[in-house]
């Protein structure tokens, strides 16, 4: 089994902790590969012969298919079991960061206070935006923004440890994934482009932060996050690995960077926990701190449009089962209509399949677990990586 590179900050399991950490890993891959596929039966079954019957036609979108599916006993039992088995697998994680969490402060303090490559700016009188405040992102306890004893670094512990299990390390051992297959998809795209200043916005745990650097070794890094506890953990873990970032407690709707200061903003899986509005005020403001000639990138799964509405209720599991309740509206969003709003011209839009995760990932060795199967986003794997990207041309 992939194990998670350790550094500084990463929680250590002992052996019962890691023994349950891996049967939960198990049974997640388990409940998704073997048991919820049978969906698809339930629904050919009972659930789309109902639907037909009643409309006189087959369903239009995945909200009519969903409405028919809550009521079906094998859909309400597989579904409880995700939840349960994600639920159970954050409070594994949530134990052994609560067993250690003095030293994890102190060792991200001492890093802190320390001789440091970059830097750790946190704001006092940062106001959290509710969309994050308000919710459990992906039933993670605390969410993104918990920060519940002085100099907590415990929502960072969660992201980076949890997430390593629930993404089957599909994000590779160091959870650098997302930045490698951007790093990658730059320098593919636009071969040109050495950028000097890159921005990334929504760096939780800092893994694709780091990842973005191995792309670009040069680059003057900076990466931004609302939740404090995500940031004092970000910096000590990138300082751990030897990485030279400078972290900074903002809000992408407002920052404070001037105007045309960077060559690359990236946003790695981050709207998706954004409200609509925030979507739009983050776009106008990658736009504004983008040099003219400057790329914005922002990797989410792939989007609705195209897929029949069978797979589209597929893959809205999570908004209402797992606590992302924009994971659906961001995935019906038009991109090309965001981008324009933002300032950008249409003409410069793309959007598409980008490298993959795993594939950047065998480029430095390590080879991923993909999921057979699955039913919802949850524990991450088979969907492609995908990416809109647009430049800034004047
Ligand atoms: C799914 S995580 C990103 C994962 C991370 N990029 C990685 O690959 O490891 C989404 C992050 O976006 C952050 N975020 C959401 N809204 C934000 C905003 N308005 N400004 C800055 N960060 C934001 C959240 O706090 C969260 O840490």
């Amino acid at each position: 089994m992939l194990r998670q590179e350790q550094h500084a900050v990463l929680p250590q399991s002992s052996v019962n902790e890691q023994a349950r950490q891996d049967f939960l890993n198990q049974l997640g891959k388990h409940v998704l590969n073997e048991i919820t596929p049978g969906n698809s039966a339930a629904y050919q079954r009972r659930v789309l012969p109902k639907i037909k019957a009643e409309k006189g036609r087959e369903p239009e979108s995945r909200h009519e298919i969903r409405k028919e599916m809550v009521r079906d006993p094998y859909y309400q039992m597989t579904s409880s079991f995700q939840r349960t088995v994600q639920e159970m697998m954050w409070n594994s994680v949530d134990d052994t960061i609560q067993r250690q969490l003095p030293a994890l402060i102190a060792t991200a303090k001492t890093i802190r206070e320390g001789e440091t490559l970059g830097s750790l700016h946190l704001d006092p009188n940062f106001e959290i935006p509710p969309y994050i405040a308000d919710n459990d992102h992906h039933c993670m306890p605390g969410g993104y923004s918990g920060d519940l004893v002085d100099d907590d670094i415990t929502a960072g512990a969660l992201y980076d440890k949890g997430a390593f299990i629930y993404t089957q390390g599909l994000f590779g051992p160091r959870m650098d994934g997302i930045g490698k297959a951007t790093a990658l998809m730059i320098a593919r795209t636009f071969p040109d482009l050495k950028p000097q200043k890159i921005l990334e916005i929504g760096c939780t745990a800092g893994g694709s932060t780091t990842g973005l650097q191995m792309g670009f070794p040069d680059a003057e890094l900076h990466a931004i996050d609302v939740g404090p506890s995500v940031l004092r953990y970000a910096h000590a873990r990138a300082e751990s690995m030897g990485v030279a970032i400078h972290f900074h407690q903002m809000n992408g709707e407002a920052m404070t960077f001037d105007d045309a200061s960077f060559d690359l903003v990236n946003c790695p899986a981050s709207f998706h926990e954004m409200s609509r509005s925030a979507v739009y005020n983050v776009f106008k403001e990658a736009f504004r701190v983008l040099k003219p000639g400057g790329v914005f990138l922002l990797s989410e799964l792939p989007p609705y449009e195209g897929a029949d509405p069978w797979t589209q209720f597929v893959r809205d599991w999570d908004t209402y089962n797992n606590n992302e309740p924009f994971w659906g509206a961001l995935h019906e969003m038009d991109f090309a209509d965001v981008a324009e709003a933002a300032g950008f011209d249409r003409s410069d839009y793309w959007q598409g399949t980008g490298p993959g995760i795993a594939e950047a990932n065998q480029l430095t060795g390590a080879v991923e677990v993909q999921n057979k199967k699955f039913m919802g986003s949850t524990r991450g794997g088979g969907q492609a990586w995908y990416a809109h990207m647009t430049k800034r041309t004047a």
